[in-house]
């Protein structure tokens, strides 16, 4: 088995961790259902998810009180087919994790008690993952040997951020949206042009058919620095189509989409410059993006640095990404008290300077 990355090695609190520590990683944070076996921290065994989008598609958005509802419905039998998937009960498991924060807070509850229960029934560790950093860890699961330092770009419903990760548990917030997350912007476009719900992969697709100079959309915050803002955009997209109704619904996706792609491309590749980055990673629901992949890899040609693009099911929420993110935290930080609660603001723990 390939040793788990070649950088830093997690600082160990005396719990003992190794390729064959197997963990149960269980995600409920938003609207997707998971449960994974990994082990090693980057061999996934079983990666189960069942996403609620249909249930939540005609409310134009995922309600809190129903995605609860649904996790308690649907978490059992994901998590006994991930069991049965990997080939392993309660006695192969060396600790169950679950992702504590940030996310809707029933949701979290519902996954974080469960994977409590089962640590207590079992006699294992429980570990409480944060989901942002699991977001990171996704890549890691791919390609166990990226070297570190990385700019990690995770744009997601929830979140648009640049992220140094200088090595494990070790982040630097080099940029975040003031306003809107991409995913956010992808959604309320979508919902106004009337593509549904979630707007991102029904923009993706209709983009494809349409022209993506036909309107030369602002790109906010371009020239300074490394944060976004997306509210603009949006509110640019209603104003012109307001003023062109004729406008082709193609033409105004692809447009959109292009202004989006443009600014992250274009801060990415900046933060990878400003610190001298051995790679940059895409992750996040929006990193499924057609445009953004194929952009996002050739700046990293042009750029001559090492581009990683986890696969579209690593990019959106998964628990293969908690169970590896809680097999570091394990070695680093040892198992999490019982009496963690879910916590819907959670931050990334960020260095000091
Ligand atoms: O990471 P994720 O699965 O959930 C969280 O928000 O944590 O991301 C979901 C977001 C939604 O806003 C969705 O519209 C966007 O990812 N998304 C996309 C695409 N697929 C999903 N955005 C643009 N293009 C896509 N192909
Ligand atoms: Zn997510």
């Amino acid at each position: 088995m390939t040793e788990p990355t070649g950088t830093t090695e997690p600082v160990t609190t005396g719990f003992a961790i190794g390729p064959d520590t197997a963990i149960l990683g269980i995600e409920t944070s938003c609207d997707e259902t998971a449960a994974s076996v990994v082990l090693g921290g980057h061999l996934v065994r079983s990666s189960v998810v069942s996403s609620q989008v249909d249930i939540h598609a005609r409310f134009g958005g995922v309600v809190p009180e129903i995605a609860s509802r649904a996790h308690v419905d649907l978490l059992t039998p994901v998590i006994a087919e991930a069991l049965v998937e990997a080939g392993v009960d309660g006695a192969d498991l060396q600790a169950v994790a679950a992702t504590c924060g940030p996310g809707l807070v029933g949701s979290l509850l519902v996954g974080v008690s469960t994977a409590k229960a089962l640590a207590l029934v079992w006699g294992i560790p429980f570990i409480g993952v944060n989901h942002l950093e699991a977001h990171l860890y996704a890549a890691l699961v791919e390609d166990p040997t990226l070297e570190l330092p990385v700019v990690v770009l995770l744009v997601s419903g929830g979140h648009t951020m640049l992220i140094e990760m200088a090595g494990h548990g070790q982040y630097r917030l080099l940029g975040t949206t003031i306003d809107d997350a991409a995913g956010e912007a992808f959604d309320k476009v979508g919902r106004y042009l009337g593509l549904g719900y979630p707007g991102g992969p029904a923009i993706d697709r209709i983009a494809m058919e349409g022209d993506p100079h036909a309107i030369a959309f602002p790109r906010a915050m371009m020239a300074d620095g490394l944060d976004f803002s997306f509210s603009g955009l949006k509110t640019s997209v209603v104003n012109h189509v307001r003023k062109h109704p004729e406008a082709q619904t193609a033409d105004v996706a692809a447009s959109f989409q292009e202004a989006v792609v443009d600014v992250l491309v274009t801060k990415a590749r900046r933060a990878a410059r400003q610190i001298g980055a051995k790679g940059l990673v895409l992750g996040g629901g929006v990193a499924a993006n057609s445009l953004l992949r194929e952009r996002f890899l050739s700046a990293c040609v042009e750029d001559g640095i090492h581009g990683f693009l986890p696969s579209r099911a690593m990019c959106t929420d998964n628990a293969a990404m908690v169970a590896a993110a809680a097999w570091w935290r394990l070695g680093s930080d040892g198992p999490s008290p019982l009496d963690l609660g879910a916590d819907p603001n959670l931050k990334l723990p960020l260095l000091a300077d």
